[in-house]
């Protein structure tokens, strides 16, 4: 069962940097909880709206409410999606090294134009030890030059671009068996 922390997914809101939230499914079982941050980068916010011939039209919070049921599709796995947004660099590394410090156990992450920019991103995935999967809802590699060099694949497990909104549902899929697997198999 999802339990959607609604005052928490709006007690962010005001904040200038980013805008996080967590939900969790409710343990059934003995298996441990998994923690998957979910991070989007500068101008997602403005999914639905923005260069839908790229982005199509689902919103941010589309794509959220479907991972949730992806999570949910996992029980009796415990899954705690933690989501945030923000249009600032080093709000997104301080969000790495946040997730990194609790320990948790996947990052999807779609840096959006700091993809090909972003040393300072790059490293701080490095320094994240977790499963971590870059996520494009565009084809980077079929669009202007300048976005087919992207900072970030190197140092992830893979990257998914070209998929749409699906792509963040697949991220997790795998993220989820991947770990589910790593459990059983103790
Ligand atoms: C993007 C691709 C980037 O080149 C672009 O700057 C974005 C979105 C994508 O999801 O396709 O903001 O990461």
């Amino acid at each position: 069962m999802i339990n959607i922390q609604d005052a928490d997914r709006h007690s962010h809101q005001g904040h200038v940097h980013s805008e996080a939230c967590s939900h969790g499914v409710q343990p059934k079982t003995s298996l441990p909880t998994v923690r998957v941050a979910v991070l989007n980068g500068p101008n997602l916010n403005l999914l639905g709206t923005r260069e839908p011939q790229y982005y199509g039209t689902w919103t941010l919070e589309d794509i959220h409410n479907d991972l949730m049921l992806t999570a949910e599709g996992f029980a009796p796995l415990p899954v705690e999606l933690h989501f945030v947004q923000t249009n600032h660099e080093g709000a997104l590394i301080d969000a790495i090294h946040a997730e990194a410090a609790l320990g948790t156990q996947a990052i999807l992450i779609n840096p959006g134009a700091y993809t090909h920019t972003s040393i300072a991103i790059r490293d701080a995935l490095s320094s994240f030890h977790g499963l971590k999967i870059e996520v494009h809802l565009s084809n980077i590699f079929q669009r202007e030059e300048f976005r087919h060099k992207s900072f970030i694949s190197p140092v992830v497990h893979s990257t998914l671009s070209g998929f749409g909104p699906l792509g963040y549902r697949m991220a997790l899929t795998y993220t989820l068996q991947t770990l589910e697997a790593t459990i059983v198999a103790g």
